[in-house]
């Protein structure tokens, strides 16, 4: 069987080693993938955000599955083509895209069917947007009403960061911006794996999002992740699926907008009660390049499964030892940051017992790996627990060769204050 994965980061590489286990994986093709992921797959150029070009390279290829990796060609309406021609997808149509695209669609949906979600209110002019935060107070939170690539979203603790906010957000002509209230809370991401008809849960994972040790520093892509969340108990998952996924993907099909995919649920969960801090309509990155590799059955049976609408009785089974992972980045991401600079230390590090380094941001050069991107590493470890994947993926950092990268050294603290606390 032929596989075509579409992106070229760290999630993708996550994707790709999944996929190459599969017994029915023969041909693994990704466009426009990366130095790592050129190791398990063939790597080919491709405009991935136009649906005719990526159909003419499935085509060409003879793909029996097309597996989306970003949100983008989805919005752009990729999977609507590769459907249309055909062609099995593992990704939603742009429609139900717009549960990442779109956040007051979002809250739209959630409200239709009683999914519990901050209360919020959308603004197409910034004066009313200021006057609604100024009567409200902080703290509050604002979104562009947009994909916004990781910088559309504003949690304000003070109201003249709000009124900053919609300034930033709203500068374009056309820009509206969702005003959500604050919720208080631990997050954590539940991944679905759906068929427009059944929903199967695909693993939990927290990330961090801040630059920098202690949860500082701006925002960002995400600098590390572990899985499983203490926080995301199976009580609360179940939880999340009974109020939140199950009904959002009922009013989905309702709507005729059918979800196929991975459905991504950003959770907040104070008490044990999940609410709805915003969907994604794909993989983590890089809480993929935890979940997947604690995934102990056939990824590419079930992504084929959800693709052709037969998840029904399928099962997902998982590995008993936890996985963290280290980001490592180009020094000044998330802001400018120099791309060239050679790494190594790559092989021995990956030798380590229970260590997989997922490529990012890289490229081949004169021999050897470069750095290419913001984020250029996702250094996976698996251990007994946390605190042992925490050590193994740390071990693996210290084999790399890279000056001109830095990574947070505290990934995972939040799990590991939880466990010793209930220990
Ligand atoms: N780690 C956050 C995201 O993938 O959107």
């Amino acid at each position: 069987m032929t596989i075509l994965i579409l992106g070229g980061g760290g999630r993708e590489h996550a994707l790709a080693a999944a996929i190459a286990r599969s017994p029915d994986c023969d041909r693994l093709v990704c466009a426009p993938g990366n130095a790592g992921i050129a190791a398990l797959a063939e790597c080919l150029p491709c405009a991935i955000e136009d649906p005719a070009a990526v159909v003419a390279l499935a085509r060409q290829l003879a793909a029996d599955l097309v597996v989306v990796g970003p949100e983008a060609p989805l919005a752009a309406g990729v999977a609507d083509a590769l459907s249309a021609a055909g062609i099995a997808v593992l990704g939603p149509s742009a429609a139900a895209a717009r549960l990442e695209a779109s956040k007051s669609f979002t809250k739209e949906i959630c409200d239709a069917c009683g999914a519990p979600t901050a209360a919020w209110a959308r603004f197409a002019e910034a004066e009313a947007a200021r006057a609604y935060v100024t009567a409200e107070g902080a703290p509050i939170v604002v979104k562009a009403d947009g994909l916004a690539a990781g910088k559309g979203v504003v949690v304000a603790m003070t109201v003249e960061e709000a009124l900053a906010a919609i300034d930033r957000l709203m500068a374009e002509p056309g820009a509206e911006v969702v005003i959500e209230a604050f919720m208080a809370g631990e997050e954590a991401s539940l991944f679905v794996l759906c068929d427009g008809e059944t929903a199967l849960e695909f693993g939990r994972a927290q990330d961090h999002k801040r630059a920098f040790d202690g949860d500082t520093g701006p925002n960002t892509g995400g600098m590390g992740a572990y899985s499983p969340a203490p926080v995301l108990s199976d009580a609360v998952a179940e939880r999340a699926m009974t109020e939140i996924v199950r009904p959002v993907l009922a009013e989905m099909t309702r709507r005729g907008m059918p979800f196929r995919g991975i459905l991504y649920a950003g959770l907040m969960i104070e008490d044990g009660a999940p609410r709805l801090v915003e969907f994604n309509v794909r993989f983590g990155d890089p809480e993929a390049q935890v979940v997947l590799p604690r995934l102990a059955c056939d990824a590419l049976a079930l992504f084929r499964a959800a693709a052709a609408g037969r998840l029904a009785g399928e099962t997902v089974a998982w590995r008993a030892e936890a996985a963290l992972t280290v980001v490592l980045a180009a020094k000044g991401y998330p802001g400018a940051y120099e791309k060239g600079s050679r790494i190594g230390g790559l092989v021995a590090a990956a030798a380590l017992p229970g260590v997989q380094i997922f490529h990012a941001g890289t490229a081949a050069r004169d021999g050897a790996i470069v750095a290419s991107g913001g984020r250029v590493l996702a250094v996976t470890a698996l251990g007994a627990d946390i605190a042992g994947a925490r050590d193994a993926a740390y071990a693996a950092v210290e084999c790399i060769d890279w000056p001109e990268g830095f990574c947070r050294r505290d990934i995972g603290w939040r799990a590991l204050a939880t466990t010793a606390k209930e220990g």
